[in-house]
């Protein structure tokens, strides 16, 4: 139980090797990270008993940047005659769990599996409820197994909260159908793995202020008009005539990159496609004047070493502001909705 499987976006699993093994080195916990071209999932393999848990225990996984959902655990062979009986002697070793949930990885065999997974499900949770390995308990950790093909599997577990939100780290949204554009959901998204859902109302609340630079056709506006916030959208393109209806948007052509809000705003969000490190200098002014209180920033991602340069750039707005003497959080996370960028979140404190 000594491996930790990490899921992916396919074509980012140098990524996550890079990332945990960074993390491990630095925890002191031994082991190598290993992955295949395009299988949407990478391994680090301890070398010491306990390491995979200890991992666990140290690191938030909100924390990570690339990884859409990790489990501790082993890789089983499983027959095709009686595979409930093969998981049953193969979780012998684990604790009771608290909930299961059923797994594929983000490729086009993964997209296959997942009916063989629905169908599976309910006679793996009868019988697994039987043998006393699972009972309705948030507080025990979630049994999670992640099927590469029908005959094998990855049997984990991981802790119901210091793990993906929802199954594979995919979120279950619904595209709203009076919204402008589909990245909309990306900034809906943003808002679930950034801020706790009960601190919604108090952080998106009717009646703030916004600005969203290179706004138009206006996804993102829209989610903010949704809270009833007020919202300067910033874009030379033109905005969905539906959202200028709303009285809740002031539309300016203006260059995001120079626009200066006339006075300080709740939220700013950008969903510009620029060079990362322009972006990066941006999000340092903007929460380092004080022109926001919070951003959610789109950080397009360069061409090679992708975690490095990321990582990199988190740090120089880190030490930007520090050294203005501010205390800022700052999140990144490569969201479902995000191809070749990742999402940043930063919050005054
Ligand atoms: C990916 S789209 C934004 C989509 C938008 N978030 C939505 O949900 O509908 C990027 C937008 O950035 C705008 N843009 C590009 N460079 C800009 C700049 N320097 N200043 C303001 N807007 C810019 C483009 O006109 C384009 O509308």
């Amino acid at each position: 139980m000594n491996t930790l499987l990490l899921h992916c976006r396919p074509g980012f699993e140098g990524e996550v090797c890079a990332e945990i093994a960074e993390h491990a080195a630095h925890l002191d916990v031994a082991g190598y990270s290993k992955a295949k071209p395009h299988s949407a999932c990478a391994e680090f393999v301890c070398s010491e008993p306990g390491g995979a848990e200890r991992l666990m225990r140290k690191v938030r996984f909100s924390q990570l940047i690339f990884p859409r959902q990790w489990a501790r655990g082993e890789f089983v062979e499983l027959p095709e005659s009686d595979r409930i009986g093969v998981l049953l002697e193969a979780l012998a070793g684990y604790p009771v769990c608290g909930s299961l949930w059923l797994e594929v990885l983000d490729t086009n065999e993964g997209k296959e599996l997942s009916t063989f997974c629905r169908k599976f499900e309910k006679p793996l949770r009868s019988a697994l409820i039987k043998a006393g390995k699972l009972k309705d308990d948030a507080q025990l950790p979630r049994l999670l197994l992640t099927f590469r093909s029908g005959r094998q599997a990855f049997v984990g577990m991981a802790e119901s909260n210091n793990s993906a939100l929802w199954p594979m780290g995919i979120p279950r949204l619904k595209f709203p159908r009076e919204a402008p554009s589909r990245s909309t959901l990306k900034l809906e998204e943003a808002w679930h793995h950034f801020i706790p859902r009960a601190d919604w109302d108090k952080r998106l609340a009717p009646g703030m202020t916004a600005v969203d630079l290179g706004a138009a056709p206006g996804g993102w506006t829209w989610q903010l008009v949704q809270r009833e916030i007020k919202v300067t959208a910033v874009d030379n393109g033109p905005m969905a005539e539906s959202l200028m209806y709303s009285g809740f948007v002031e539309h300016q052509r203006a260059d995001g990159f120079t626009f200066k809000p006339r006075r300080p705003v709740n939220w700013m969000v950008c969903d510009i496609v620029e060079k990362p490190a322009r972006t990066a200098a941006m999000i340092e002014t903007w929460l380092g004047e004080g022109w926001c209180q919070e951003a959610v920033v789109n950080l397009k991602l360069p061409m090679k070493q992708r975690y490095a340069e990321v990582r990199k750039l988190l740090a120089r707005i880190d030490d930007g502001l520090k050294g203005r003497g501010l205390k800022v959080f700052i999140g990144c996370k490569q969201l479902y909705h995000d191809r070749e960028e990742v999402t940043c979140h930063l919050r005054r404190l």
